[in-house]
């Protein structure tokens, strides 16, 4: 066991595992998993639910009046992993869809958002002891981070991944649209101003369209060995 706990950050595009490399470390390491893609997701759910969000534009200007009276938590679940909560309700199932996934990408591209809940996220980690993805977390959450995994995989191969787990929740998507979602938000994470998704300097890059799941976390557990015993 490792007495000194480090922040890990595992940034990355949009379904290319994050959530499943993080939460696989954190299991190992007794560590605390949060996804902050669901912040961002329950702020564009919460702005879609009273109209602030249409297909055609955001009003911005209620959204900034409005962001310090949206709260958001993780509470443990009974399969072991974690829900979102918006103002005190189970947002869990809602958050995924691809409306709330939309929304979520259109929501990080502003500036109070973001500032909003990075600081909810370094408040999250100040103790250390925390495994975060998103976009942002090795660059501007957590930029002191002793750990930095940036994943990669190809949209197809993302697109279907992230198809088979709408399958799996009983939803019936279209293939070219889970695809075309998952490019335009390539696009927006990539290139927006407001800290655009790009690979930390200090990152470890791991590809994964041909790896499994075990591998990829035994290579971030030897990963995370070398940086504890070198300390
Ligand atoms: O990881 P995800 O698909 O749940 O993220 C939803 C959206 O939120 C995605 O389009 C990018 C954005 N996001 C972000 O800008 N910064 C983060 N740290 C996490 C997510």
């Amino acid at each position: 066991m490792h007495a000194k706990k480090i922040n890990i950050a595992v940034d990355g595009y949009s379904s290319c595992g994050k959530s499943t490399i993080a939460k696989g470390l954190a299991k190992a390491l007794g560590y605390t998993y949060i996804d902050s893609g669901a912040m961002y997701r329950a702020v564009a759910l919460h702005a879609i639910r009273n109209g602030w969000i249409t297909p055609e534009s955001i009003n911005e200007e209620v959204l900034r009046e409005q962001i310090g009276g949206i709260q958001i938590d993780f509470k443990p679940n009974e399969v072991g992993s974690q829900d979102t909560y918006l103002n005190g309700e189970n947002v869990e199932k809602e958050i995924r869809s691809l409306e709330a996934a939309d929304g979520a990408s259109r929501v990080s591209t502003i500036g109070f958002v973001r500032q909003a809940l990075v600081r909810l996220q370094q408040e999250m980690g100040k103790d250390k002891g925390v495994v975060m993805d998103g976009r942002d977390i090795g660059n501007v959450v957590f930029p002191e981070a002793e750990m930095k995994l940036f994943l990669t995989a190809s949209p197809e191969t993302r697109a279907k991944r992230r198809f088979d787990e709408m399958v799996a929740r009983g939803e019936n998507p279209r293939y070219e649209e889970v695809l075309a979602n998952v490019k335009e938000r390539d696009k927006r994470d990539t290139t927006r101003v407001e800290s655009p998704l790009y690979q930390a300097d200090d990152a470890w890059v791991l590809d994964n369209t041909h790896l499994g799941i075990e591998e990829q976390l035994q290579r971030a557990l030897e990963m995370f060995n070398k940086i504890t015993t070198k300390k």
